[in-house]
């Protein structure tokens, strides 16, 4: 470790820098079992250093420790208009100034308490850094919601009856950690922005996940009980119809029992699951097997397990403790030679959170015992965790990429190619949630399953295909893409644009992975502070009132951007216009060529066939064909590189073999598009060769992904015919 001096302030609070820009303090005796050391990834050292060495954050005595009778606590200081933004996987505000947030794993977070699928105890605020508690334990932050008596005034006591200025939530100068009480591992991280200071944490995390090609096609989840012959149909519906589509899910019904389950194949349902696989595979599809942790007792993993098990089962069934080495052989061996082996290619690991919000409870309480002498609270606090470490080696070990599901998640998920889902259901949700997801170094999707009406059907698809991962999951309801004839066509168009974009979004994944930045960001992330937001066209987001529960139309979390160059503003049933904020600069509709001057609020509109989506000025988009499926390692495909407006532009498109892990050796390239002004005044453009490395880390490829470029350039919108 690059352990550099250290710093000692008033409280007894030592930062230690351990990266350029990352600095870390241990409180107390924190157990071993933390989700850094679950997640077990190497940081990316090399591109840390490469993000430059700024200063540490803040006044190092601002920050304040406190060993008291009620706890440990760290408190960091607030400016009253600072924002704090994280959390993990938030569904119901996205500045968190003025909310106390209990950070406890659970299924049914539909309560603004913090409680989540994925929480995660990383903070970031708008001044330009941000804070980890790496701990296996529930921990509440007071996100600005605390106010002591030796920081209270006499005239802040207000008069409810007759001053309007009275809060429900008076203003608080002080974000305060309460950790465990056995202490906890901080970790700081610096930067001249938001985005910054997150990449920096998702590159000490190991940096993000890049999925294979295949990933970021069409997913489809069939109905529960489906057989073979069933899902074979189903498929190749997809393929008469002309839908795109990469990968079918399985759910509950491919286990020979399920709830708890057996990890077996059902064989009434799969006679023969390796021939069954091997045809999908002809077919061009992948096959995701649905499980969750609780083994069934008609497993033949039941009895070597129960010993290696928690003192409470769910559902009859067993919690094994995966922190043991012995526990996570079996699970893997098993799943290794009946699913891995004849050519699965991921899970979707469900019901790893637990429930006591809705009408019911399941789940081991806190206080179960595990052989290993971890309890209840820290095993649910990382099972999600657990299970994605598991299931990416199983891959990793055959040098094959995945990418699944998960529904619970916490922190340094970054590099773990699973993305988050919920059975909650509101739309407006999932968009937040998929803003706040860019936080925490968390991948999000806002899966459709059933819809109102056609309006409704349509928007949530629009919304899906602009996201880590575009499903439908029909396991409870039979949807099928086409359920709705009304808008048939507009749901080919929009899965299709998706696999036009792959080559894009391919080459967004790989920043997340080589640079941290996320691929989906709310806008705070948009690399700016809050400041230059003001000066770019007065947008001031209030903290105060944002923080009240007033004015939070102007928080921006029904929007995002898809990289650099696309921001996506989604339209949700029984709307057809809206306001968007747009960043400063020059952006065009995407699909409607439509002219906007940015730094300002936006009124567009839109109907049932169109999701409003905008491009910068100089962007270059790379795209390709809108195949059946995504390209196989060794295929080469057409490459459209479509450059809007009339500024000069570049792009790094990324490439490699798209499912094996030689980028991690350096068998990638990043291919430089540059479209410029040549002598006479005129756009010119060239991209550079597949063989000529650009970063200093690739190496350049001998095989190219892209054949003959199309060139498309000076283009106020997509120049492609839509599809019907
Ligand atoms: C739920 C899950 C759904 C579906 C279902 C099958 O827990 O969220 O997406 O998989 O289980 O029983």
């Amino acid at each position: 470790m690059n352990v550099e001096g250290h710093r000692l302030n008033k409280e007894q609070l030592l930062w230690s820098k351990i990266a350029p820009g990352v600095w870390r303090a241990v409180i107390g005796s924190p157990a071993g079992l933390h989700p850094l050391a679950v997640v077990n990834e190497r940081p990316q050292w090399e591109a840390l250093r490469r993000m430059g060495d700024p200063p540490f954050p803040l006044p190092e005595s601002a920050i304040e420790a406190e060993n008291g009778a009620a706890g440990k606590i760290v408190r960091f200081p607030l400016h009253e208009q600072e924002k704090v933004y994280g959390m993990g996987l938030q569904f119901m505000r996205m500045n968190q100034r003025g909310r106390t947030r209990y950070l406890r794993v659970n299924s049914d977070p539909k309560q603004d308490t913090g409680e989540s699928h994925a929480p995660v105890p990383f903070f970031v605020t708008d001044r330009g850094y941000g804070v980890l508690v790496n701990t296996s334990r529930i921990v509440t932050i007071h996100c600005g919601s605390t106010v002591r008596l030796q920081d209270t005034r006499k005239e802040d006591a207000l008069d409810r009856n007759t001053d309007r200025r009275w809060r429900a939530t008076p203003l608080s100068a002080w974000i305060e950690i309460v950790l465990p009480a056995e202490g906890a591992e901080l970790l700081l991280f610096a930067g001249h922005s938001a985005l910054e200071a997150v990449r920096r944490y998702n590159l000490y995390s190991g940096g993000g996940a890049l999925p294979p090609r295949w990933g970021l096609g069409f997913w489809h989840r069939v109905p529960k009980l489906f057989n073979a012959q069933e899902v074979l149909d189903e498929a190749m519906e997809f393929r008469k119809r002309d839908f795109p589509c990469d990968v079918i899910g399985l759910e509950p019904g491919w286990h020979s029992r399920s709830y708890p389950v057996t990890y077996e194949w059902s064989a009434e349902r799969f006679p023969d699951p390796a021939s069954f696989v091997k045809r999908m595979e002809e077919q061009g599809f992948r096959v995701n097997l649905w499980e969750h942790p609780y083994v069934s007792p008609e497993s033949g993993l039941y009895e070597p397990l129960r010993p290696l098990s928690g003192s409470y089962t769910v559902w009859g069934g067993l919690a094994p403790d995966y922190s043991l080495r012995e526990a996570r052989a079996l699970y893997e061996r098993q799943h290794e030679r009946e699913h891995v082996e004849i050519g699965v290619s991921g899970y979707k690991l469900d019901e790893c959170d637990g429930s006591e919000l809705t009408g019911h409870s399941w789940m081991f309480p806190a206080h179960a015992q595990f052989p290993s002498g971890h309890d209840g609270e820290q095993m649910r606090q990382l099972y999600g965790l657990m299970f994605q470490r598991m299931t990416a080696d199983l891959f990793r070990r055959r040098g094959r990429r995945t990418y699944g599901l998960v529904r619970a998640s916490g922190a340094g998920a970054a590099p773990l190619p699973y993305v988050l889902y919920s059975d909650l259901y509101d739309h407006r949700q999932f968009v937040r949630a998929l803003c706040n997801a860019s936080f925490s170094g968390l991948l999000w999707t806002p899966e459709v399953r059933r819809a109102k009406d056609a309006e409704d059907w349509a928007r949530r698809m629009q919304t899906v295909v602009f996201s880590p991962l575009a499903m439908l999951n029909a396991w409870g309801d039979g949807t099928k893409p086409w359920s709705y004839p009304e808008v048939e066509g507009v749901i080919r168009h929009y899965i299709k644009l998706r696999m036009r974009l792959m080559p894009y979004l391919y080459s967004e994944f790989a920043r997340y992975h080589f640079e941290g930045i996320p691929p989906f960001r709310a806008m705070p992330l948009v690399d700016r502070t809050a400041a230059q937001a003001a000066k770019e066209g007065g947008v001031v987001e209030n903290t105060t009132d944002a923080a009240y529960g007033k004015a939070r139309q102007k928080e921006w979390d029904d929007q995002y951007m898809v990289g650099d160059s696309l921001l996506v503003a989604p339209l949700f049933a029984g709307e057809t216009e809206r306001d968007v904020y747009l960043p400063a600069g020059v952006w065009y509709g995407l699909e409607t060529g439509e002219r906007f001057e940015g730094g300002t609020i936006v009124r567009v509109e839109a109907g049932i066939e169109r999701i409003p989506v905008f491009v910068r000025e100089g962007a270059i988009i790379p795209m390709m064909p809108a195949l059946p499926r995504a390209p196989r390692p060794g295929e080469t495909v057409p490459l459209d590189i479509v450059h809007f407006g009339n500024a000069p532009g570049e792009y790094l498109l990324y490439d490699d073999d798209g499912e094996t892990l030689a980028y991690e050796r350096g068998e990638y390239v990043f291919r430089k598009i540059e479209v410029f002004r040549d002598e006479g005044g005129k756009f010119s453009a060239r991209i550079s060769d597949v063989r000529e490395p650009q970063q200093g880390t690739d190496r350049g490829l001998a095989h190219s992904s892209y054949g003959p470029v199309n060139w498309h350039l000076c283009q106020t919108c997509l120049p492609f015919p839509k599809e019907s």
